[in-house]
């Protein structure tokens, strides 16, 4: 039976260290605040924002969510994020995705100080992360990398195989496993859309990553024995038997996978809850680095 990593309880206690972190900022006369602003009425979103907001404040943050209505000027909300650039109470700011079609969502990310960027997703950061130099880790692919390291799953050596490219998920994990050193030195294969024959690459993985938003992609047949696999995906299937009329599921078909798995991560409470937590360390990491603590943040 393959072991169940349980991303709720992981991030749980990630969440339980920043807490002290911040109480020893808050001695110090500083307050990690996090500013998130929200575009819409995308009810994930709203989801997601609340969760950020209630996570920052239960471990002693400030947490501000500024909200939009969908037909919000670029102009407005570009006059907004420098007003968040300037403010000295905000040290990590996060622009809700996706923005309403209207809105030119990369130039607005780019928008966002590279110093206070604690989704990770400016070219800063992600040259820092490409070069091996500290900075912002995008927190997904950070979430997956803490994930695997807390449950002792070494990718030294290692074959992975993301299935996915996005510049949020796929391309920053792939650049986190390829780097020297704990948590890393992993050879990694990402595949793709245009990639022939997927499972012929699945089947070789040591480490399976699944994050293509497609519900239950990654089927028994398409891994190896004993494979660690990491479900990123997060999808909502309709289902009448359920209050809600649907059920969230991942990329991965659990059912199939799981007896073939060494460990698996579940949808919900794997990945998950690790995104949220990587996003309060990279604040408080930001905060950190205003009192001349500026080495990064050592979550494994
Ligand atoms: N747990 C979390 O906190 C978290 C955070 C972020 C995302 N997610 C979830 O993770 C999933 C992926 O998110 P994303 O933002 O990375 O998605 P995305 O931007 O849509 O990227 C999906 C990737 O999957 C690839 N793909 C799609 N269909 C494929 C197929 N049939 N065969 C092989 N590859 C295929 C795409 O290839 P091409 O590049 O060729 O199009 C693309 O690279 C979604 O379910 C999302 O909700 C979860």
């Amino acid at each position: 039976m393959a072991i169940i990593i349980d991303g709720k309880k992981t991030a749980q206690e990630i969440r339980a260290k920043l807490k002290i972190r911040v109480e020893k900022l808050r001695e110090k006369g500083i307050t990690p605040g996090l500013s998130v602003t929200l575009v819409g009425e995308n009810a994930a979103s709203k989801v997601y924002v609340s969760s950020k907001d209630a996570a920052a404040r239960e471990i002693g943050m400030s947490s501000w969510t500024h909200k939009f209505p969908s037909d919000v000027s670029e102009i407005e909300l570009r006059e907004h994020l420098r007003c968040q650039n300037s403010d000295p109470a905000v040290h990590g700011i996060l622009l809700q995705l996706p923005l309403p079609s209207h809105l030119p969502e990369e130039h607005l990310l780019n928008l966002i100080a590279a110093e206070k960027d604690v989704d990770g997703f400016h070219p800063v950061s992600l040259g820092n992360l490409m070069l091996g130099r500290p900075g912002f880790k995008p927190c997904t692919p950070w979430g997956v990398q803490v994930l695997l390291n807390r449950y002792g799953i070494s990718t030294r050596g290692k074959h992975v195989v993301i299935v996915g490219r996005s510049n949020i998920v796929g391309k920053p994990l792939a650049n986190l496993f390829m780097q020297k050193g704990e948590g890393a030195d992993a050879t990694v294969t990402v595949c793709h859309s245009a990639t022939p024959d997927l499972a012929q690459f699945t089947r070789q993985a040591d480490i399976v990553v699944a994050a293509i938003g497609c519900a239950e992609f990654i089927r028994g047949d398409m891994v190896k024995d004993g494979v660690v696999v990491v479900d990123v995906g997060i999808n909502r299937v309709e289902d009448s038997s359920s209050p809600k009329g649907y059920r969230l599921c991942g990329d991965v078909h659990f059912s199939s996978v799981e007896p073939k798995a060494s460990a698996i991560t579940p949808v919900p409470g794997g990945v998950g809850p690790m995104t949220i937590a990587m996003l309060l360390a990279n604040t408080v990491w930001s905060a950190e680095s205003k009192t001349g603590i500026s080495g990064p943040i050592d979550l494994f």
